[in-house]
């Protein structure tokens, strides 16, 4: 049996999605374990695009079990809003179908405030965040003060802990970010009318994933974010506030290490980023605008214009060792289908040194030089491919490039956003490696 963990690579965005929707098939049960509704990710079935923020990607499917871990920070609001979407729309309407864990932390309007006023006032140094509140609910978690979604259904216990915090909150808004506090009464209804619907969802996860692994079910642990946006391994500060590697599966689920088969990391066939940090390999010219507007890099919980650059072997070799990958699943392959020469980024240039991996300073890292090698594009349209054989030359020669930089296999490539438009090399979740 096979339980598989999928992480983004890059800085986030790099199709995991449309990975966990295609892999569901093969799973019993999808679980996420880290972020919030910072994620965005997108599925396409048929005609449909569907946006999924908090419920894993595993819910278009049914009879398969979404799971929301304690290491994710949910929204209530948000949940909801999406319970809501994906009923109307025909999915997920056995509430069997949803389990959330009941020590996942709570976002409150005053985190979403807080992260709002704090990168006001940063101004230009600003990470760039997506305004969720996501950094000011993992502190509190961290500082034992997060209130969880446990509590919602305990009306009692949730009204003693906001009435613990909230004037805290309210005095820091005041005084250090000259914003508005927030409403004890208020606040308490409107969480407590979420409880009220949501409390049916709560139990414990790690107890229901373990047994789950038990029974011989598979197991699908879908990363949100990347590996660069990683609070420890990332580019700090310009990361977001949780571990996005393969390891938080195991913290943010209650899964031990052991149970874990495989890791399968996702990269674009280029790089993008949203948000500030460093990119070395960003493309301030028609190139990156070309990337943009073919692969509509525009994201997908804030709209934001994401910044496009050339494929960097540096941030995946990173990567494959800060995950444990198996395998690479390269995604938007159709999207450098126009280009006459395609550049891969092989290592880095700093001060006269060669770099090979990404520095840890940020500092450094803005002052890295990308070192290019250039293939010949394929100029073709790829999005009928079904097997790699299918492939123009070219195309197939820069996958089996990335494969010897990086040492690791491409066991899929995407060359469409449908389910279909994939090739899928090796299925991890069967066990005879098949190969086209
Ligand atoms: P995630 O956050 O990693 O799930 O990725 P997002 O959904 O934020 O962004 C990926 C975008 O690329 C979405 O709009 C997908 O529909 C789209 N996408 C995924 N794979 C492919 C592909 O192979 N080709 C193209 N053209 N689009 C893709
Ligand atoms: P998915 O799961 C891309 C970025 C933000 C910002 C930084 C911190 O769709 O790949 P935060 O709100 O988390 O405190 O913001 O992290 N970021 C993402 N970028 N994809 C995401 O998620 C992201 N989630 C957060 O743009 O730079
Ligand atoms: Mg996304």
């Amino acid at each position: 049996m096979a339980n598989i963990v999928i992480v983004g690579m890059q800085w986030g965005d790099e199709g995991k999605g449309k990975v966990v929707d295609l892999l569901t098939e093969y799973a019993d049960v999808v679980v996420r374990f880290q972020g919030g509704n910072n994620a965005g990710h997108t599925v396409v079935v048929g005609q449909e695009t569907i946006i999924l923020h908090l419920v894993p990607s595993g819910a278009l499917y049914r009879g398969k079990t979404c799971v929301i871990g304690n290491g994710v920070v949910v929204d209530p609001q948000v949940l909801l809003q999406e319970i809501d979407e994906l009923r109307k729309r025909g999915h997920f309407l056995d509430d069997r179908q949803l389990l959330v864990s009941e020590d996942a932390h709570l976002i409150m309007p005053y985190h979403r405030r807080i992260d709002v006023a704090r990168e006001r006032m940063k101004g230009e140094g600003k990470i760039g965040t997506t305004g969720r509140g996501i950094g000011p609910a993992y502190e509190d978690k961290v500082a034992r003060e997060g209130i969880r979604f446990g509590d919602l259904g305990e009306e009692k216990v949730f009204r003693e802990k906001l009435g613990a915090i909230l004037p805290v909150k309210n005095h820091y808004l005041d005084t250090c970010l000259k914003d508005q506090g927030f409403d004890l009464e208020a606040v308490f209804q409107e969480y407590r009318g979420y409880g009220e619907r949501l409390k049916k969802f709560a139990g414990n996860v790690s107890l229901f994933i373990n047994g789950q692994i038990r029974q011989g079910r598979q197991i699908l642990f879908e990363g949100a974010q990347g590996t660069h946006l990683d609070v420890d391994h990332g580019t700090y500060p310009f990361v977001t506030s949780s571990n996005t590697v393969s390891g938080g599966a195991c913290t943010g689920a209650g899964v031990g290490p052991t149970r874990i088969t495989e890791v399968i990391g996702v990269s674009k066939a280029y790089t993008t980023r949203v948000g500030g940090g460093p990119f070395p390999t960003e493309l301030n010219d028609a190139v990156g605008e070309k990337i943009r507007e073919r692969g509509r890099e525009f994201g997908a919980t804030t709209g934001r214009p994401r910044r496009c650059g050339w494929l960097d072997i540096p941030l995946l070799r990173d990567s494959i060792r800060l995950n444990g990958l198996t395998g690479i699943a390269l995604t938007k392959m159709d999207v450098l289908g126009e280009f006459d020469t395609i550049r891969i980024c092989t290592a880095y240039q700093h001060r006269g040194r060669r770099i090979e991996e990404v520095p840890s300073q940020v500092q450094v890292l803005k002052e890295c030089e990308p070192v290019y090698e250039e293939h010949p594009g394929w100029k073709a349209e790829l999005r009928n491919a079904r097997s790699f054989r299918d492939l123009p030359r070219q195309a197939r020669h820069y996958v089996r490039r990335i494969e010897e930089l990086t040492g690791t296999r491409v066991t899929l490539v995407s060359v469409g956003e449908k389910r279909e438009e994939t090739i899928l090399r090796r299925n991890p979740f069967q066990r005879r490696p098949r190969r086209s």
